[in-house]
Order: structure tokens, then C-alpha cells, then sequence
């Protein structure tokens, strides 16, 4: 590249490697330029159970054997409550003999795999879960740096949810090494093929630098942290296609983790974590085995991570891709049918996982953790009710698991939270003891009011309406809301809800909705609305008003008449 023109991409904040705008281009092209994630699940938004809002970190084996009898007795699979999830704590302080992650030795004595035979046995998937960190939340084992294992583990047991947390994460460096030179060697032989500093093109920020205790020729390429430089050393004469050893040699000089990526043949990534440096000598090591063929080929060294956000996307990324590599195996190695882990993402929206949540797993958790209170209901709500535009099938805005029928909820709140959840396209995964649904004498509890609420078929329906679109509000004065979620067949559902403590009356037009375009409900004279709490229909020509008590929806399915 000439200078001139290197030196007009920086002016312009410009990507040395797309052009397209910095900004997008570390956090939109190099990291999230990765394919949709798609593993054939979660078309609708995930229903189900997981332990954690309830019973934290007292959970054992039976606890959730009861939950999955109370939820086939309650028949909560036939209304789509389809996964039991293991939420934190059900592994032991220790990885076994071969690194592999085990359940608590005394909680969950009969091992992961037989819990999971257990719950399949009542029609239920197992879910499972840890975090993207050292350790989970409860400090526990976890998964960074185990990706590959620890996903192999869930798909040999059988697992088919996966939820990862964000605790104890370490970020991927945006510092790069600096490169002296590279080694390449046949796997098993001595002789190497030698590329200095020197021989590769350089691009955005890259550049030669001197330093005369390296032994070679004291040359070495800095330049290439933060999404912003490049090396590349094109036409690499190989003799034999095959496995080689490949030796990054780096200059030792900042005592800060680093990190960059290798890219063979623009299409083989291979990463490379390396320590600060504290060694006697200047010149580094790292080493990983690559795949060559045979004549010409290229190898590009960058770092893309240029923030914490494509450092958590990555890292994400890597889960998702392990998983999926992980069933695929499993399947094939069994000859039974593949069994895809639905990949849920909990990073707390912190690094505004809607923007890349999509490229990593089916659902990403879009706030810290809910309450079974009406402020974090709320809360939570108004985070996730602005982001409707990331959600779609197979990968959902997750505004946290339920807490209907946890904590001091009143039935008013219950029901907004579960309308709410079902018109944001959330997943629907229950929070609550699904065993105090189940009498003494073992018959169900039908007039249990939370039991009620959570398998009102209607609502479940707009939840998960085939379209997957996530409901957008047209009209709020900060206590009132209207929010309109189009559904399949040219229906619409509308939700009025008042965040107020004191009554409101709310109102909207009809006619107002079909001149939206995200909207596909036909014009008409006449409407039919059902009235999905109320278990009521009328008819409505335009204007429906209502009065709603403080914390509290109405929630209607509209179709056109005639
Ligand atoms: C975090 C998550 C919660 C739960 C706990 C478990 O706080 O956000 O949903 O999984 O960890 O420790």
C-alpha cells in the first residue's frame, strides 16, 4: 500500500485492512463479520425452567428430578416448557482425572449424564451451565480456556441448553506481540523455512522497528495491536501439503498479556495467548501446529480484538462454534441424531451483546440479573423493550428468567411481567417451585394463580408467533405504555400497561396500527379483540380505551373482521 494512501485512511479513521469506518470495522466487520449463529434451535424464543431465581445455589440432583415430575404432571410440556436448566453450582470445586468438568460429589452424586437420562426420561431437554470466565459466579470451575473440552463434555452427556455467564472473565488482549520473524517446520523434523520481519506487507498501523539484541537481522514488526495493523508474507513455497510446526518469534519487551490471531490462507485461524514478559532474553516463542498445502501460500497476523467488546464477542464466538463442533461429533461418533445445544448468552449486556449476540448464540441476556420486584421488572423492561429490532428466530433479546410466583410479586405484577416477557419475545424460562403446583395426593392444583398465569395458552401463543418479532412501543407518557407486537396471519397483539402505582386509562387506534409498515393487519370496519387475561372478545370499530389499575397490562389479540 503507498504511503499516501495509508496516510489518508488514518486521516479518516479508516479500516487499513476493509476501509470501511474503524469503529465498524473492529467491532462489525473483523469480529461480528462472523456468519450468523445458527444451530437450528430456539426458532421461537426458548421455554422452560432453571434454578437459579429460586433455589441459588441449593440445588441437588433430586430438586431437579422433582421439578421435571411437577412440570410433566402440571403439563407444562404440552404448552412448549420444553428445558429443565442447571443454573450455577451444580459442579464440583474439581475437574476429574482428565480435566473434565463433574457434578458436585455429594449433590449431584450419580454425575451430569444420568441426570440428564433422567430428565429426557419425563420429555424434557437438560440444560446446563457456567461462565465465560476462570470461574463461575459462585467460584466455581469453568469454561475459558476450556472451550473445546468442556463443550465436548455437555454433547457427550447429552446436554441441550448451555447458558454462559459472565463472571470472572479475563478480556482476550488488544495489545499485539511484536514479530521477529516466523519458523515453519514439517511436524517431526528439524529443518524450517525461515520469514523475517522484513518480507511481509505491512498495512494500517504495522511497521519496522530495530533492535540490535535481536540475534537475526534486528528487525521486528510492532504495530499490530488494537484491530489496526497487519502483516502479511504471501507466496510461502511449501514442499508437501501437510501438518506443520509453526513458530511465532516475538521480541520480549512489555510485561502485558498479548495476543494475535494467524490467518492461513485467509481461512485457518489460529490464535496465540502470550504472557507479559519477564524472561532473561529478548526473543520469544509460540508455537502451533497449522495445516499447509502444497506450493504458494499466505499467512496474516493481526490482533482484531480493538475493544472489550469484540474481546467478549470473541469470545462468545469461540463457545458457540465449540458447541456446535461439539454435537456434530457426538452425532457422528454415536450415529444417533444430532442433539443442538441452545446457546444462551448471560454478559449482562454490558458490551451490547444485541450488536453481536447473533453472531455467537441464540439469546443474549440484555441487563444484570432480575428481581422478583416491580422496579427490576420494570427495569429490565425498559432496557430490552428499545431493542426489538436484534431479535428474530433463533436468536432473542433475553431480559433474565422469570420470577412470576417468586417473591412478593402481586398477581397484577405476575401477570404484566409474564405479558411483558411474552410480547418482548423473551424466552419464557420459569423461575418458580413448579412443585408447589402439585397437591399432596399428586393431582395438580389447577386454581394455583401462578400456575394460571404461566400456562395461559394465549399468551404463549403471541410469545411464540412464528414471525419472531419483538414488540415496539408507539405511544408512552412515561407511566403508560402502548406496545404492538405484529403477529402471523395479519394479527396483531397489543399490550397496554401502566408502570404507575395509581390507576390510569390508556388508550389506542386501531386504524393507527394499520398505517404502521412493521404492521400487517389489514384495514377494516370492524375488529375482533380478545381480551387474553380477561379470557373475553369484542368487537371495536377503532378507538379501545381502558382503565388499568397501577402495575398492571391488558393484553389483546386483534384480527380484521369480514
Ligand atoms: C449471574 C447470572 C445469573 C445466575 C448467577 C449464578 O449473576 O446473571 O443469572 O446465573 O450468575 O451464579
Amino acid at each position: 500500500m503507498n504511503e499516501s494512501f495509508k496516510k489518508l485512511l488514518k486521516q479518516k479513521n479508516l479500516c487499513p485492512v476493509c476501509h470501511a469506518k474503524k469503529l465498524m470495522a473492529s467491532t462489525k466487520i473483523h469480529v461480528n463479520g462472523a456468519d450468523r449463529f445458527s444451530n437450528g434451535v430456539a426458532l421461537t424464543p426458548p421455554m422452560g425452567w432453571a434454578s437459579w431465581n429460586l433455589f441459588r445455589h441449593n440445588i441437588n440432583e433430586n430438586i431437579i428430578k422433582e421439578i421435571a415430575a411437577a412440570m410433566k404432571a402440571a403439563h407444562l410440556d404440552e404448552l412448549g416448557y420444553q428445558y429443565i436448566n442447571v443454573d450455577d453450582c451444580w459442579m464440583s470445586s474439581v475437574r476429574d482425572e482428565n480435566g473434565r468438568l463433574q457434578g458436585d460429589l455429594a449433590t449431584f452424586p450419580s454425575g451430569i449424564k444420568a441426570l440428564v437420562e433422567a430428565v429426557n426420561s419425563y420429555g424434557f431437554k437438560m440444560g446446563i451451565y457456567t461462565s465465560n470466565g476462570t470461574l463461575t459466579c459462585e467460584d466455581l470451575p469453568s469454561s475459558l480456556y476450556h472451550e473445546r473440552v468442556d463443550a465436548e463434555t455437555f454433547a457427550e452427556w447429552g446436554v441441550e441448553y448451555f447458558k454462559y455467564d459472565f463472571c470472572h472473565n479475563e478480556p482476550i488482549p488488544t495489545l499485539a506481540p511484536e514479530i521477529e520473524k516466523v519458523l515453519i517446520a514439517k511436524k517431526g523434523e528439524t529443518e524450517f523455512i525461515t520469514l523475517l520481519a522484513e518480507e511481509a506487507e505491512l498495512r494500517g498501523d504495522a511497521e519496522i522497528f530495530e533492535d540490535e539484541r535481536l540475534t537475526l537481522t534486528g528487525k521486528y514488526i510492532s504495530g499490530l495491536s488494537n484491530a489496526s495493523g497487519t502483516a502479511i508474507f504471501y507466496d510461502i513455497e511449501i514442499p508437501e501439503e501437510g501438518e506443520y510446526t509453526l513458530t511465532l518469534g516475538i521480541r520480549k519487551a512489555v510485561r502485558k498479556d498479548k495476543y494475535c490471531e494467524i490467518i492461513v490462507n485467509g481461512k485457518d485461524t489460529y490464535s496465540f495467548r502470550i504472557p507479559g514478559s519477564k524472561g532473561f532474553t529478548r526473543e520469544g516463542r509460540n508455537q502451533t501446529q497449522v495445516y499447509f498445502r502444497k506450493g504458494k501460500n499466505s499467512l496474516l497476523i493481526h490482533n482484531p480484538i480493538g475493544s472489550r467488546m469484540d474481546s467478549a464477542a470473541r469470545q462468545y464466538q469461540n463457545m458457540g462454534k465449540e458447541l456446535m463442533r461439539a454435537t456434530k461429533k457426538v452425532a457422528e461418533e454415536t450415529g444417533k441424531p444430532e442433539k443442538p445445544i441452545c446457546f444462551s448468552i448471560c454478559e449482562w449486556g454490558w458490551n451490547k451483546p444485541w450488536k453481536w449476540g447473533s453472531t455467537a448464540g441464540n439469546l443474549w441476556r440484555t441487563t444484570p440479573d432480575i428481581r422478583p420486584e416491580w422496579a427490576s421488572v420494570i427495569g429490565i423492561y425498559e432496557a430490552t423493550v428499545r431493542l426489538y429490532e436484534y431479535a428474530g428466530p433463533g436468536n432473542w433479546n433475553d431480559p433474565d428468567m422469570l420470577e412470576v410466583g417468586n417473591g412478593k410479586l402481586t398477581e397484577n405484577e405476575n401477570i404484566a411481567h409474564f405479558s411483558l416477557w411474552c410480547m418482548l419475545a423473551a424466552p419464557l424460562i420459569l423461575g418458580n417451585d413448579i412443585r408447589s403446583f402439585i397437591k399432596e395426593d399428586g393431582s395438580v392444583d389447577y386454581n394455583n394463580k401462578v400456575l394460571k398465569i404461566i400456562s395461559n395458552q394465549k399468551a404463549i401463543s403471541i410469545n411464540q408467533d412464528k414471525l419472531g418479532m419483538q414488540c415496539r412501543r408507539i405511544k408512552t407518557n412515561g407511566i403508560t405504555d402502548v406496545l404492538v407486537k405484529p403477529l402471523e396471519n395479519r394479527e396483531v397483539a397489543v399490550c397496554l400497561l401502566n408502570k404507575g402505582n395509581s390507576s390510569k386509562d390508556v388508550s389506542f387506534s386501531i386504524k393507527e396500527l394499520t398505517e404502521l409498515m412493521y404492521v400487517e393487519l389489514p384495514k377494516a370496519d370492524r375488529y375482533t379483540v380478545y381480551d387474553i387475561w380477561e379470557n373475553t372478545t369484542f368487537v371495536a370499530g377503532n378507538e379501545i380505551s381502558a382503565n388499568l389499575n397501577g402495575h398492571s397490562v391488558k393484553l389483546y389479540k386483534i384480527r380484521a373482521m369480514g
